[in-house]
């Protein structure tokens, strides 16, 4: 055999084994997005809603109330601000709190208070929705925003809305479960 026809030979073989991962990637990744617990149509959706309502509250977006920006801790950002509130989503009202995330490094709490069009690089925000949603873990609706609204997405290209990441050793829930008093709030227990 020539050494031509056995590299062809192997760049064949090559092929159909990236054909076969390939596949098998797809598949992980469609059942994946229906069986996780966030990300999924519904929860997308969802997110648009709060998003939408949380512009009318003036939580987010270019006309929103500013308060105190104060210097960040990890993973949420060099520099924050965080308002409560209250909003309604179908039948349901329920306190909602939301997190600006400013950066990049470098930037300081002053920066941000004195520039009133400063944009966030980020939103977070925890909606308390209705009892019966995820009744474990306090039915918080999480999710992960980018500034202008769209959905940020995690390193697997899951998008960041829902029950992030029930059942996972990481993630939103993970980490907030450690919060004092069992409420999965930081800020008003410190
Ligand atoms: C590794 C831990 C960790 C992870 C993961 C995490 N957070 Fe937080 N979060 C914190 C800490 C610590 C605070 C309080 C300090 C601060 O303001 O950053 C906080 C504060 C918040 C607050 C203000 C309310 C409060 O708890 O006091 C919101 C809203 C929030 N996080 C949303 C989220 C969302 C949404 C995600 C997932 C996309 C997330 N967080 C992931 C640690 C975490």
């Amino acid at each position: 055999m020539s050494k031509m026809s056995v590299l062809k030979k192997r760049m064949i073989a090559l092929a159909a084994v990236a054909g076969i991962t390939g596949a098998v990637g797809l598949a992980v990744g469609t059942a994946n997005s229906q069986m996780a617990p966030f990300g999924g149509d519904e929860d997308v959706a969802y997110s648009q809603q709060l998003w939408s309502a949380l512009t009318d509250a003036k939580l987010v977006g270019d006309g929103r109330i500013r308060t105190v920006a104060y210097e960040g801790t990890e993973p949420h950002g060099f520099v924050l601000e965080t308002l409560y509130g209250q909003v309604t989503i179908g039948e349901h009202t329920g306190t909602v709190i939301v997190k600006q995330n400013y950066g990049p490094e470098g930037l300081t709490p002053e920066q941000v208070n004195n520039d009133a069009g400063k944009k966030p690089a980020a939103v977070t925000v925890m909606f308390f929705r209705e009892a019966g949603y995820d009744d474990d873990n306090k039915n918080i609706f999480w999710a992960k925003f980018l500034g202008d609204g769209s959905l940020d997405k995690n390193p697997k290209g899951m998008q960041l809305a829902g029950k992030i990441a029930k059942g996972m050793d990481a993630g939103c829930i993970a980490c907030h479960s450690g919060a004092d008093g069992g409420d999965y709030e930081f800020l008003r227990n410190m």
